[in-house]
């Protein structure tokens, strides 16, 4: 029995390893990569190696994400171009390259000294403690990609439980952003899932179909539109210049936080579900014989994203500003948040708001969308929602952001059981993380938190907050603060201070909700600790 057993292993292994050398040697890309690796005059023999073996973990890792019909070229997550020196060696050069920045610059060198080390994190791949202990904060790399092609692409969050059982409450809500390049078209599909989007780039008309009929909408930058689960719908880039981009807040109705996307016109990219009916079915459904069927089913290769002709794109966006709403004014269909009066404004920024009591379609999403427009060097009020979790996508700028968390405690602090049993109350823990654009980051209901905008840009923040209905924001500093409404001795209680002490530091602030911020050094000090 044994040794039968040790056989097939021995066979087994040498199965694979055949299978791993013809692999080898059939993709020429990975040969080519290895002889490359030989070539380098300026490597070490060790750096060599370190370059063969790079070779093969791009090519493992291409292979993966091929079987997961995944397009590589355009996917910003793996231009992991193996050629390219060991992240550790690229961040000196980075270093080095920093020193030559002009002082005083719009591009500084601490930024530049920063964005070299945030790029050496990404290149390692490697997951800090800080991140382990954080998972509100979703960069670049945490996006999964669901459709690409050299026009654009569709990416998504992956389900916020399988990050942190933290999100149980926001389990059933996804992030997804599609980018379009000029003059494309996004093929019809339906989904199983509610969808929010934002427009944060560019314009564009959508169509949306129904069973009885249809109807065009055009979108501009800072328009809100809500697409009903099931709507089949397509878009097209209308512009000649501008990227298309929509930021989508997606609800499955299936199942909690999964959903998946019908194509029905297509072929074989993207698949028609047609295809997957038996021939029979389809025949007699159609009244169509078959070989006819299977052309048409089998044409389309090109993908979700598609270039379009400008005449093409003219017919698709005929419908001027207002759409087909015979009433005059807006259409009915979309909500521009720019357009709104701010809800707070100084010079430090605006806050714009929209809920379902303004536009109706937010209302069985219990969701409200806010931008926030912060002006460089200004910050947001210290607050709190009452009972939102805020998913916040940045659409434009950089900045950074804190939040105070009594859920994550740092390793070395134990587990919560302990400190319960030690009765003295939580222990909060700063979070805090670098804002730019595309980043999203999760605030849940309670927990305080601030943005702040960078010295040179404005920093432009969209938030869908979830559970919406009844949700107040809570200021902590400036003008209209919580804690100032406290009487006299509750404050002296609370603070264990005379109260005068007490509105001197909270009174002191006479901002509202946008404030300016704090200096340029403490800010940095804000999110270098890592
Ligand atoms: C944001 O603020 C800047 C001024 O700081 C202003 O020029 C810009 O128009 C604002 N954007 C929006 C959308 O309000």
């Amino acid at each position: 029995m044994k040794t039968k057993a040790s056989t097939c292993l021995i066979l087994f292994a040498l199965l694979i390893a055949y299978a791993t050398i013809s692999l080898a040697t059939k993709d020429p890309e990975l040969k080519q990569c290895k002889d490359k690796c030989q070539t380098q005059t300026h490597f070490s023999q060790e750096e060599r190696d370190k370059c063969a073996q790079r070779c093969e973990e791009y090519h493992k890792e291409k292979q993966r994400r091929q079987h997961g019909g995944e397009d590589l070229q355009h996917d910003d997550n793996f231009n992991v171009n193996p050629m390219i020196m060991d992240p550790q060696k690229e961040y000196e050069q980075c270093r080095v390259q920093c020193t030559r920045q002009p002082e005083g610059g719009r591009y500084s060198q601490e930024q530049c000294q920063s964005d070299c080390k945030e790029q050496l994190k990404q290149r390692q791949g490697q997951e800090t403690e800080q991140e382990r202990n954080n998972p509100y904060v979703f960069e670049d790399r945490h996006f999964i990609t669901g459709f690409q092609t050299q026009h654009g692409r569709v990416r998504f969050l992956p389900k916020f439980t399988e990050r942190s059982e933290l999100f149980r409450g926001i389990e059933n809500f996804r992030v997804s952003v599609l980018e379009a390049d000029p003059q494309t078209f996004i093929v019809p599909s339906h989904w199983d899932a509610d969808a929010l989007f934002f427009v944060a780039n560019g314009r564009g008309t959508i169509s949306l179909v129904w069973q009885e009929k249809r109807e065009s909408f055009n979108i501009k930058q800072g328009d809100i539109m809500r697409i009903k689960a099931g709507t089949t719908s397509y878009l097209v880039n209308r512009d000649n210049k501008e990227r298309l981009v929509l930021d989508k807040i997606v609800r499955p109705v299936n199942t909690p936080g999964q959903f998946e996307a019908f194509f029905g016109g297509g072929g074989n990219n993207p698949e028609s579900f047609f295809n997957a009916f038996s021939d029979e079915i389809l025949e007699a459904a159609f009244d169509t014989k078959r070989d006819r069927l299977q052309r048409l089913f089998g044409q389309q290769k090109q993908g979700v994203i598609i270039k379009a002709s400008e005449e093409q794109i003219r017919a698709l966006s005929r419908h001027e500003e207002g759409g087909i709403w015979p009433f005059g004014g807006e259409s009915k269909g979309t909500f521009n948040l720019y357009k709104q009066r701010s809800t707070q404004s100084n010079q430090y920024g605006q806050l714009y708001e929209v809920d379902s009591s303004q536009f109706r379609q937010l209302r069985d999403l219990d969701i409200a969308v806010s931008l926030a427009n912060i002006t460089q060097g200004g910050m947001i009020a210290p607050q709190y929602n009452s009972k939102s979790t805020k998913i916040s996508i940045v659409v434009d700028g950089e900045g950074y952001f804190e939040m105070a968390c009594p859920h994550v405690s740092q390793s070395s602090q134990g587990s919560q059981t302990g400190r319960e049993t030690k009765g003295t109350g939580p222990s909060y823990q700063k979070i805090s993380s670098r804002l730019r654009r595309g980043t999203v980051v999760v605030v849940p209901a309670g927990h305080p938190f601030v943005a702040v905008a960078s010295d040179n840009q404005n920093l432009q923040l969209l938030c869908f907050e979830l559970n919406a209905f009844n949700n107040e924001k809570f200021q902590l500093a400036g003008k209209r603060n919580v804690i100032s409404q406290l009487e006299r001795e509750a404050k002296e209680l609370a603070f264990g201070m005379p109260a005068r002490e007490v509105d001197e530091v909270f009174g002191r602030q006479q901002d509202e909700f946008f404030f300016k911020g704090p200096r340029r050094q403490q800010q940095h000090r804000g999110f270098s600790d890592e």
